[in-house]
């Protein structure tokens, strides 16, 4: 991966130099892995998603001022947006590419980035997004069939006729990407929304049960690693999980493909986003969306479908237990974290810390424009300014640092924390200091009691042997040395970063650094801290 890192600054160098030149290439956006973790590089550098994404019927022209609005109003630097298939193609093979022309034309006058969501043969289990033409032809387009023999409102994964149509759509769809976006406003593309089915474990139609009856594909069997014979069919193989296994296989294949063709026209990151089983307490395979990359099968996706660079949890959990637990989940040693949909209720933004926390290269709540939808209960109540302000403070403490915290983050040396209840006190351990986080103490108050309801948020960063980057919410920060010796601020310049340049606007001392730490509430302040010992 190294390897590939300096091959990327060679070529980043190359192609800037060529941009200068011509006046236009930007590196395609990738993602990277060195030593275990992961960035999203955007102009050839690491970026943080701090996202938004819209509600499902916004994509249109005419609802576009009112999700720039949101996109403004709450500091987001990405929006997540949907592309239907429905609109693209509305007859076969001929594509209509105004509406993503628009959102990327305004999108660049709105200097956010996009990720793209390609809402096709799935949207959240079900087929409601192909084209009416489509829809037209069950016999190509045929939904499941149900272990009672009963049509379940979900494609199915084992038609040849809709894979090409949906593969040649997007296929279609990436090249025209490449032609339209030399500029990189789009950095990433989702394929399909949720795959997998609701109401069926898997199609049991003829068609289907005789793939299940047959051997398991011999590269799954090597991939998982069981000890399985070659030939062995899935009952076999997999016992009581043969049915979600073959159907996660199935699905994973189809969208796999899909991506892969895409891929082929334009390389830009792809992932696909889950429904997430319950991630503590998981019940059966029918109480959850079967077949989609649920924890549980992460590694046959992973197999059947390595075009995808990242399987991402939509976390609507609304306990922080449930919350954290998915984070850990899905940021794996081969997989990058990203949350691409989340809550927006209140106890839900602190938690973009915890993501960070874990490397995560994006956050996005979902639901958030003015278009008059809400997905009460699971989303934003409504898009009342009280509601969106824990939104908003946390990409107004991130915005000013977000290529620093992104870069940091690829090379281990950030580290952030979300209040829990009961928990003020959390300590970030970087080896000569620790950093000290108190909860809901500030000024002269050094009470260990939290804040009333958890929500408080910190990120510390470490930037050279005495140096760190902080910014914080409603809590203290201190520092120890582990020599054991007592701290000095000896310098605590609060700025933000320039073109990678911290530019500092005043110096905190006095009071502000006097009694016992760096005290934040709800201002947006990044810290530059320089420490000695005496
Ligand atoms: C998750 C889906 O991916 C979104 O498209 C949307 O339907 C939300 N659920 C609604 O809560």
């Amino acid at each position: 991966m190294k390897t590939k890192i300096c091959f990327l600054a060679v070529t980043a160098l190359f192609l800037s130099a060529s941009a200068g030149a011509q006046g236009q290439t930007k590196p395609i956006p990738e993602i990277v892995k060195k030593d275990g973790r992961y960035a999203l590089m955007v102009d050839g550098a690491p970026y943080l998603i701090l996202g938004a994404q819209c509600h499902n019927s916004s994509a249109w022209p005419a609802m576009l001022p009112k999700v720039w609005r949101a996109i403004e109003n709450l500091h987001a630097n990405t929006l997540e947006i949907p592309v239907y298939w429905e609109q693209f193609e509305p007859e076969p093979g001929k594509y209509d590419t105004s509406a993503v022309d628009t959102i990327i034309d305004q999108a660049r006058e709105h200097k956010a980035r996009l990720v793209l969501l390609w809402f096709a043969t799935w949207k959240n289990g079900s087929s409601h997004y192909i084209p009416l033409w489509a829809k037209r032809q069950p016999e190509k387009f045929p939904r499941i069939v149900g272990k009672n023999g009963h049509i379940v409102d979900s494609p199915s994964p084992h038609s040849t006729a809709a894979l090409q149509a949906d593969l040649s759509a997007f296929s279609a769809f990436m090249r025209h990407l490449k032609q339209k976006d030399a500029g990189r406003t789009v950095i990433m593309v989702q394929v399909e929304n949720e795959p997998g089915t609701w109401g069926s474990v898997r199609d049991y139609s003829p068609a289907a049960e005789k793939l299940f009856a047959g051997p398991v594909p011999q590269e799954l069997l090597k991939a998982l690693g069981t000890t399985a014979p070659a030939g062995a069919t899935w009952a076999a193989a997999f016992g009581p999980n043969a049915d979600e296994y073959f159907h996660a296989w199935s699905v994973a294949r189809f969208v796999g493909q899909v991506a892969a063709a895409g891929k082929k026209e334009y390389p830009l990151p792809m992932y696909a986003n889950a429904a997430l089983r319950d991630p503590i307490s998981p019940g059966p395979a029918n109480t959850y969306e079967s077949g989609g990359p649920t924890d549980n099968v992460l590694g046959i996706w992973k197999a059947a479908a390595p075009a995808l660079d990242v399987l991402a949890p939509d976390i609507y959990q609304n306990d922080s237990a449930r919350y954290r637990k998915a984070l850990e989940l899905y940021a794996r040693p081969d997989n990058p974290l990203l949350v691409p949909e989340t809550g927006g209720r209140a106890g839900y933004p602190r938690l973009c810390f915890a993501a960070l926390g874990r490397g995560a290269i994006g956050w996005s709540p979902f639901g958030l424009d003015y278009t008059s939808y809400s997905t009460e209960p699971q989303g934003m109540p409504r898009m009342a300014e009280e509601a969106l302000a824990p939104i908003v403070l946390n990409y107004q403490m991130l915005a000013p640092i977000m290529r620093e915290a992104a870069r940091l983050n690829f090379e281990g040396k950030l580290q952030a924390a979300a209040e829990e209840q009961g928990q003020a006190r959390q300590t970030l351990d970087f080896g000569n200091w620790k950093a000290v986080v108190t909860f809901g103490a500030g000024g002269r108050n050094n009470s260990t009691n939290g804040n009333p309801t958890p929500i408080g948020r910190a990120l510390v960063a470490k930037l050279g042997e005495n140096e760190f980057l902080v910014t914080a919410a409603y809590g203290k920060i201190d520092f120890t040395p582990a020599t054991g010796a007592q701290r000095d601020f000896l310098r605590v310049e609060e700025g933000s970063y320039e073109n990678g340049a911290f530019k500092p606007i005043r110096i905190w001392n006095g009071d502000e650094t006097d009694y016992g730490g760096l005290s934040f509430w709800a201002a947006p302040q990044a810290l530059r801290v320089l420490l000695g010992t005496y």
